[in-house]
């Protein structure tokens, strides 16, 4: 039986990818999953003795330093997490040949070019975070079995995440501000989730060969996070007018690209894969909550 590691379990990414491991399509596959407390990526040693003592075959790395503005104050905790971190990770995973696949993010885009980002196209971060990720991103890359998958906008029914943000202060206020001047693509966790898994079981079972590979992996779709916002208070009936603001009215101390559209060609086409709308994730999402 080969076993999969899930590192950063608790976190929003880590329990959509717990929740579907119990499901029979994976009944076949060992699911380790462990967290900061119980296996610090930033421990070289530690990672090793666990990757070579657990058997494992394959690592999903959920684990990340997430917070994008507190990551201006503390460049050097991020970039260990995210930068220094998954080439550890890599270096633990070529001893037993073991495959990984790290999470990225559309923050390494400076958002100038109103155009879908390729994964070809050239990163240039306007945050430490999106600094820190694209380091992760290389060291992961630089190993024969490595295989990136970058996001954009994650949310889930589970964690800290906009569309729970919203969802809470919508009960609390009247009104709320948004900004409409960025542009993206929201991701359902799950969704990315079940990718993730796609990914990890065709590699195990020897269906595909993904390594030295980035993908680029969201909903469908365009909106900016007022559009996002406005569809969630609305599907979710609740009475709150949310009024659309430009970004210089609402200062946070990291910059965030304008417009951070990704393309999912490669992805939809070597996995063979339909990828749903954002508004169709969310109504799942919502469907999810109590
Ligand atoms: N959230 C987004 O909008 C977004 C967008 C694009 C890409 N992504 C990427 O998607 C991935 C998953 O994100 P997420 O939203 O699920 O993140 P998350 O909810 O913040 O979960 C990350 C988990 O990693 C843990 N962690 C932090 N440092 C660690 C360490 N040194 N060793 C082990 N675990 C550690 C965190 O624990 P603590 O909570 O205790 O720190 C947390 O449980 C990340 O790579 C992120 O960069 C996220």
């Amino acid at each position: 039986m080969k076993t999969l590691l899930v590192t950063g379990a608790r976190g929003q990414l880590g329990q959509e990818l717990q929740g579907l491991s119990y499901t029979h399509l994976f009944r076949n596959y060992r699911f380790l999953f462990t967290d900061v407390d119980t296996l610090d990526i930033t421990d070289a040693g530690k990672v090793e003795e666990y990757i070579a003592g657990n058997g494992i075959d394959c690592i999903i790395n959920c684990a990340s330093y997430t917070n994008v503005d507190k990551a201006e104050a503390e460049q050097d905790a991020a970039m260990l997490v995210n930068g220094t971190a998954p080439g550890m990770l890599a270096g633990a995973c070529a001893e037993k040949g073991a495959f990984l696949i790290h999470v990225g993010t559309d923050f390494v885009f400076d958002g100038e070019r109103p155009v879908p980002y390729r994964e070809e196209d050239t990163a240039t971060p306007l945050s430490s975070y999106g600094r820190s990720k694209l380091e992760g991103d290389r060291a992961v890359l630089g190993y024969e079995r490595g295989t990136v998958v970058r996001t954009s906008w994650l949310y889930s029914s589970y964690g800290h995440n906009f569309f729970r943000t919203i969802h809470r202060l919508a009960v609390e206020k009247d009104e709320l501000n948004v900004v409409y001047d960025q542009v993206g693509t929201p991701t359902y966790a799950r969704d990315l989730a079940r990718v993730l898994l796609l990914l990890a079981v065709n590699s195990l079972s020897g269906k595909g060969s993904y390594g030295q590979e980035l993908f680029h992996y969201s909903n469908e779709g365009v909106c900016s996070w007022y559009d996002f916002a406005l569809e969630i208070v609305t599907l979710t009936g609740m009475h709150c007018h949310v009024r659309p603001v430009e970004t210089d009215q609402y200062p946070l101390p990291a910059r965030r690209p304008r417009y951070s559209v990704m393309s999912k060609a490669r992805i939809r086409s070597r996995l063979e894969i339909d990828i749903p709308h954002w508004k169709e994730s969310l109504r799942n999402c919502i469907s999810q909550l109590d």
